[in-house]
Formats: structure tokens, sequence, C-alpha cells
């Protein structure tokens, strides 16, 4: 027997157990297969390669730009990484919204082409159709409601959502809605933490929230906010477990100051 298959894979069904008996579901994102790798292999349940690619891999100010091929090339790489988490991918914006038509034919692509288990898509009732669809063709769905970025002209800014009864009672149905479509998960983005505690409480399948308080059924962040390469973005909600922009320059400002001096390579480090 290979090491590999000593490994039980993550499914959603995984995911539905663990919400079960109450153990906290760990999800982050990953992006290409060298940061997968080290994801997977300590320990997280759920990588989802997230459209935040655009800004953290592609230096965009949004989402929006992130294109269908794109995505399926982070997802790939990914893929390869991963032995044991669940990877999801995120369908980005302009994919799915037109018709529930495109949205499977985005899907099918993702799954076809990268080897992901499962897609995200953001939003409630207005694509319920589209969601419907995707689940019809066997491909599993997360959905992510509250602050979804890809709607963020609409929105205006990036400050939480659903404070308002109004809201709130929209963001209740819409993941309600998701649960009895067929959704395997919901993603919660910035919402009032005892929002999160009701939605949580009132569905069947597993939360994840960011920005969304400690009573989701799991949390996700983005790797590259918690390792601490990303130092500009600072919210309230995101921990930091590593200073990585400073290991990583002065790493890189003493390769420079040894190349500069001749030290590197020296006599070992030559053939
Ligand atoms: O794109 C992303 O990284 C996400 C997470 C923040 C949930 O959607």
């Amino acid at each position: 027997m290979s090491v590999h298959s000593e490994i039980k894979r993550i499914t959603t069904h995984i995911l539905q157990e663990m919400k079960n008996r109450g153990e906290k579901i760990s999800c982050l994102t990953a992006y290409d297969y060298s940061m997968a790798r080290i994801v997977d292999a300590a320990g997280v349940d759920l990588i989802l390669v997230g459209d935040s690619a655009s800004n953290v891999m592609a230096g965009h100010e949004t989402t929006l730009p992130i294109t269908l091929d794109q995505m399926i090339y982070h997802a790939s790489s990914v893929v390869k990484g991963v032995k044991r988490a669940l990877v999801v991918v995120d369908i980005p914006f302009g994919s799915y919204q037109g018709n529930s038509s495109e949205a499977l034919r985005s899907a099918i692509r993702i799954m076809k082409e990268s080897g992901a288990h499962a897609v995200k898509m953001e939003g409630g009732a207005e694509i319920k159709e589209s969601i419907i669809r995707v689940l019809s063709a066997g491909i599993p769905v997360m959905g992510h409601l509250g602050l979804t970025p890809q709607s963020i002209y609409k929105f205006g800014t990036y400050s939480v959502r659903a404070k308002e009864d109004d809201e709130a009672t929209k963001l209740i149905e819409d993941a309600k809605m998701l649960e009895q479509c067929g959704a395997f998960s919901v993603v919660l983005e910035k919402i009032p933490a005892v929002l999160t505690k009701k939605v949580s409480e009132q569905l069947t399948i597993p939360t994840v929230g960011i920005g969304a308080g400690p009573d989701a059924d799991g949390q996700i962040l983005v790797v590259h906010d918690m390792l601490g390469i990303n130092k500009e973005f600072k919210p309230r909600f995101l921990r930091r477990y590593a200073d990585l922009d400073t290991i990583m320059h002065e790493a890189i400002g003493q390769y420079v100051a040894d190349v500069k001096a001749v030290d590197f390579p020296n006599a070992k480090e030559s053939y």
C-alpha cells in the first residue's frame, strides 16, 4: 500500500459529519502548487481556490477581473499539491450570473479541467436557478452570503453586512434556500457574530465564517493574509500567524548582499 493511499480524503460528507459531532472545520485559500502542498500537509480540511487570487496573485483591486481560464489554471496547480483536503473553486464573476446554462458550463469546465472537488458561488435567491442547475450535474456547491466581493460595486464598501434586520432576514432565507437546494456548505463573510450563530444553528449543513465570529462551523482566511505576506490588508477579523513579509524581505536582502559581496556561491556551492 502506498503512503498516499493511507491518507483519508476529506469529502463533503466528512465535513457534514464534523458539524454533526461539533468538530470545527479549518479552511484556507491557496492558489498554487507549492502553497497548496504546505496548507494540505499542515492539516487544513478545505482548501478554497478563491477568486481572491485576483487581489493576492494578480494585484487587482477587486475580484472582478479574474477569468474562468485563470481560475482553472490556479485550481489545477492546487489540486496537484493536495492529498487530503477538499478543494473548492470559486466560479469567477461573469461566468455564472448571466444564466444557468453558462453557470453549468463554467462549473463543468472547472471540474473537468482542474480536477477540483466542488465549486463556490456568491449570492442567494438571485442565482437560485444556476445553483440548482450546477447541483443537478452532480457538482457539489458551496454558497457564499454576507459580504460577497463580486458585488462590491453594488455595496460600495467592504464594511460589515446584514447589520440591519431586512438584510439579516434575507440572509437567513438565502441560507435556508441554499440548504434546501442541496448546497453542502455556506461561507458567511463579514456579518455580525450573533447572526452567524443564528444561521449556523438553523442550518444542518456547515457554515464557514470569515469575519463572522466564533460560532460558524468552520473558519476560513486568505492564506497570504494570515501568513503576513500581504501586510497592507489588516481588517479586525484577521489574525496574523506569521510575519513572512519580514522574513522574506530579510532573506532576499541577505541574498542580494551575498551576491554583491561575491560571497555567494562559495566553493562548496560550486561544481
Ligand atoms: O475568494 C476568497 O478567498 C473567498 C474567501 C475569502 C471566502 O471567497
